[in-house]
């Protein structure tokens, strides 16, 4: 009997794309392996991996060339000052760090030789041996070090997206914030909330200040859930149903709520790996000013300096979007684009209303044609009696990462609290076939005894009642890839809407 040969997928990916991709990964894993070598752990399997890694990074480098027609790394002409330059730089970290040619060329992998050359400007160093050196701490080189070899493109780093932002037109806009947003306001509003009787705090409070953003993002990255949501959620299959309906269309990616931003860069990278030619405008909205400059950040590391790729940030607040003119104007003579509004991260289901939200506020902007990407968690039962059986939330404590991200803004309010206990309560929800969990919090203070504040809310849907609701709500089903099951079953659903 022999074993059944699966065909090679046809993989459809603009060379474009592929390059500057190919590039940032292969350079960071690069780095990777090299820190692994340099641990002494695994370092045969780690140095054949390594070998593979320059292998595709020559050839990326090959490819580009052909593609772009320009130079490639390895073939950038660089002027003898600049060598000199960079060879006197590295022979003085070499002294000061107390290292010869040889004992460096044994941390590195190169050749006493090749250091010598660098040094004394006789070879220029590629790409992989700047890596190699940047990979020994003690000789403390970092990109902006590097900038001296300005004339030969660098792998992913800051000064990439300080490049990408130089390619940028003067003037064109990066970082927007709508009239009426005052952080600050918002931040001491929320604070004598708290320090009232009690009562519901809006989801919106849960990012606002620094401390808030950083806990969230603690909690995000401790949460098993969601970290297996966002490593297998099928964006790939969601961007190819965009692509299909919007071949040689400019695309403008509307994100609300876009916290550390990388589902959402991680959709743009799909989408402009099948367009034809890179055209999208990618505007990241959030409320959280410091949230909103992490996702701002990694979406210009990864997608910047990609021509027809324009990435600005927006702070303001997305029960507002109807005041926000800049995401939804569009000149009549121009070309129509394709515009994709995205809630992801579960967002529309922390909403008090979700129907509402998108009734009465998501209409107000949506054209017809307009994409919505969404995700959701998915119920653990129909009945109060099954919930409370299966679902995980509502058995024990919730989890400390979870209780010290919604605590904090309590804790920070009021100085004299003793006590916070917080708990989980099934209640009901506005959307047939779905279901909350309120997220209580009990809070004993000298001063004021016990209070009890709603801090947060999740919801989990029916997936084919939810679409019934977007249907009734104008917005009609286009995808909906299947989730890599968990625990034996699909614990979360990712869909793609289409404005009627
Ligand atoms: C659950 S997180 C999801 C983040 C991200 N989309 C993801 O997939 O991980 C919700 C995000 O929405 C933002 N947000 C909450 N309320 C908002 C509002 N009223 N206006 C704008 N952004 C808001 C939060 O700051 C946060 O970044």
């Amino acid at each position: 009997m022999t074993a059944e040969v699966a065909p090679i997928p046809e993989i459809s990916v603009a060379e474009h794309a592929l390059s500057p991709n190919m590039r940032l990964h292969t350079d960071a894993l690069i780095a990777y392996f090299q820190r692994v070598v340099q641990s002494g752990e695994d370092t045969d399997i780690a140095k054949s991996y390594l070998q593979t890694l320059h292998d595709i990074s020559h050839f990326v480098d090959v490819k580009s060339r052909l593609v772009s027609g320009l130079p490639s790394r390895r073939d950038a002409g660089l002027s003898r000052e600049t060598l000199l330059q960079f060879g006197k730089l590295l022979k003085d970290r070499r002294l000061q760090a107390r290292l010869s040619r040889a004992a460096l060329g044994k941390k590195t992998g190169l050749s006493e030789a090749t250091i010598k050359f660098i040094e004394t400007a006789r070879t220029r160093p590629t790409r992989g041996t700047l890596l190699r050196l940047m990979a020994v701490d003690a000789l403390q080189l970092t990109w902006a070090d590097l900038a001296i070899l300005r004339e030969l493109p660098l792998p992913i780093d800051h000064s990439h997206a300080v490049s990408a932002l130089e390619q940028q037109p003067a003037g064109t806009m990066n970082w927007y914030v709508t009239p009426g947003y005052d952080g600050v306001r918002l931040v001491e509003d929320l604070a004598r909330f708290l320090q009232g009787a009690g009562g519901l705090v809006e989801q919106t409070s849960a990012y606002l200040d620094h401390h808030s953003a950083l806990d969230y993002m603690a909690m995000t990255r401790a949460s098993a859930v969601t970290m297996a949501h966002q490593a297998k959620i099928p964006l790939h299959d969601i961007a190819r149903a965009i692509i299909a309906n919007s071949a040689g269309v400019g695309l403008n990616v509307i994100v609300l709520g876009a916290g550390n931003g990388v589902l959402e860069t991680k959709l743009v990278q799909d989408l402009i790996a099948m367009q034809p030619k890179v055209d999208v405008d990618l505007c990241l909205l959030d409320i959280s000013q410091p949230l909103l400059s992490v996702a701002y950040k990694h979406a210009v590391d990864t997608l910047g300096g990609i021509a027809g790729m324009h990435i600005w940030a927006m702070q303001g607040n997305f029960h507002r979007l109807g005041s926000y003119t800049q995401l939804h104007y569009q000149p009549s003579r121009t070309q129509q684009r394709t515009r994709i509004y995205t809630i992801l991260g579960c967002t529309l289901a922390n909403l008090d209303d979700e129907a509402q939200f998108v009734l009465d506020n998501l209409n107000a902007i949506a054209r017809p044609k307009d994409y919505l990407v969404l995700d959701l968690q998915l119920g653990w039962g129909r009945t109060p009696e099954e919930i409370m059986a299966n679902d995980p939330a509502l058995r024990g404590e919730i989890p400390k990462p979870t209780a010290r991200w919604l605590e904090g803004p309590i804790r920070r309010s009021c100085p004299d609290v003793r006590e916070i206990h917080m708990t989980c309560r099934l209640d009901p929800a506005p959307i047939q076939g779905s279901y909350t969990l309120t997220v209580l919090a009990t809070v004993r203070s000298q001063s004021q005894g016990e209070r009890v504040f709603s801090m947060f809310r999740f919801r989990r849907h029916d997936r084919a009642l939810f679409v019934q609701t977007m249907s009734d709500l104008g917005w009609e089903l286009v995808a909906g890839p299947p989730m890599p099951a968990e625990q034996g079953r699909e614990l979360s659903a990712v869909l793609l809407f289409r404005r009627r």
